[in-house]
């Protein structure tokens, strides 16, 4: 075991910032996404108002988005750059290897067999994984954007698949994030502490350990040769203009996606208080207001205790709106109210105690309600008979 210590490099620094890159913006994303689903909750409550409120958080959700799309172009431009100029062969293809490998890792762990499988440059774990990011990504990303951007979607798909979109993506987070906490920090992190994906490089023990097959090439002297620089030159020559478009195409989605519509990234300012307010308690009806007209002076004797002189004019000041030309009672002339109501005559005269224009009025609460002086003289008047 004199090599013991030999590493060897398993992720170049772009890989490593890469990952880190990713890992933060998924973080970011989680953090600020999952309060959001659960918004009833107090806890989501305690982290909106620890990033300084729901607008902030919000923002911080869709910079993150951002974040993340720039890092799955960049990708995206690596990985065509692995294919076409470096002709490297895709590592993270699933194969039916991988699927004997993860049935022998079943047997494994159940204790059936004492081998585990021996694995190359990615495990049939790696492989899972990769490409539930790759999915988990492109669903993201479309469902992000049908939230962020509800009217143009609604103008190409159904408008119910706005709230699915929705629903779909506070799943797949749980999902993602599970997935993420569980499996891949588990295994990788904590199951056996690789740090391989920080430092770059891997023991050969640890690569004995965990890509045998891997590790056997490199000894084997298999690994890919790198082309002959003349003729990577001339692959470049052609990658490089076609990344060139690819990368304008993807920016510009990048900046559609960011910009089309306005309408699910501002909030709408809050209402003044008054507006706001749910609950309106009932309030009395005010009662009309009347006209300054000049109001009969009741504690003055009237002159006449007459309808002309004293009972018409107080009526028109304070029954006439509710019992005028309304319909019903009206009180608007002397025949009228000599005529009476609903209830039949209403003036008996000479007679105030049996005399309903009196007696609606005694309990002091109708609706026009005169005061006891005026009741008085009307008293009087219906006990005189009534006169016009
Ligand atoms: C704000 C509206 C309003 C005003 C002002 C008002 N009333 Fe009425 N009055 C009503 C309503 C409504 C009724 C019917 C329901 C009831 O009987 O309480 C009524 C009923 C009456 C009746 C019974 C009619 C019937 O046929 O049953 C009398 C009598 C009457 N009012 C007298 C008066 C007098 C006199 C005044 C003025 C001092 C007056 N009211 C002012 C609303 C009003």
């Amino acid at each position: 075991m004199s090599n013991k210590q030999k590493t060897y490099v398993r992720f170049e620094l772009a890989r490593r910032i890469e990952h880190i890159v990713m890992l933060l913006s998924f973080g970011a994303l989680g953090i600020t996404g999952i309060p959001q689903r659960y918004a009833d909750s107090q806890i989501s409550a305690f982290i909106v108002n620890l990033f300084g409120g729901i607008e902030m958080t919000r923002e911080i959700h869709h910079v993150a988005a951002v974040i993340m799309m720039f890092g799955t172009m960049y990708h995206i431009l690596i990985f065509g750059y692995k294919l076409f100029v470096k002709r490297q062969s895709m590592g993270m293809l699933p194969s039916f290897q991988d699927a004997k490998d993860a049935f022998q890792a079943l047997k494994y762990n159940f204790g059936l067999t004492k081998e585990r499988p021996q694995m190359g440059r990615y495990t049939f774990e790696e492989k899972v994984e990769y490409w539930a990011f790759v999915w988990g990504t492109i669903l993201m990303g479309a469902t992000g954007f049908m939230m962020w951007n509800p009217i143009a979607t609604s103008k190409i798909l159904p408008g119910e698949l706005i709230p699915a979109a929705k629903a779909a993506h506070g799943l797949e987070a749980i999902l993602a994030v599970l997935a993420i906490i569980i499996w891949h920090m588990y295994s990788v992190h904590v199951k056996m502490f690789n740090k391989s994906m920080f430092t770059g490089k891997m023991t050969e023990e640890e690569m004995l350990h965990e890509h045998p097959l891997e590790l056997a090439d490199i000894k084997a002297g298999l690994t890919e040769r790198s082309a002959d620089p003349k003729v990577l030159k001339k692959r470049q020559r052609i990658y490089f203009p076609i990344a060139g478009v690819l990368t304008i195409a993807m920016l510009s989605g990048i900046y559609g996606f960011i910009n089309t519509e306005e309408t699910a990234v501002t909030i709408v300012p809050e209402r003044p208080e008054q507006l706001v307010s749910s609950y309106d308690p009932q309030t009395p009806t005010p009662q009309p207001t009347l006209a300054p007209t000049a109001t009969p002076d009741a504690a003055a004797a009237p002159s006449e205790l007459t309808w002309d002189a004293y009972v018409g004019p107080l009526f028109q000041t304070k029954c006439l709106m509710c019992h005028g030309e309304l319909g019903g009672l009206s009180l608007a002339s002397y025949e009228d109210t000599m005529a009476g109501g609903q209830s039949g005559e209403i003036v008996s005269a000479g007679d105030s105690a049996n005399s309903l224009l009196i007696t609606i009025q005694l309990p002091g609460d109708h609706l026009g309600q005169l005061s006891e002086e005026e009741l008085n003289f009307v008293k009087e008047w219906v006990d005189a008979g009534a006169p016009q």
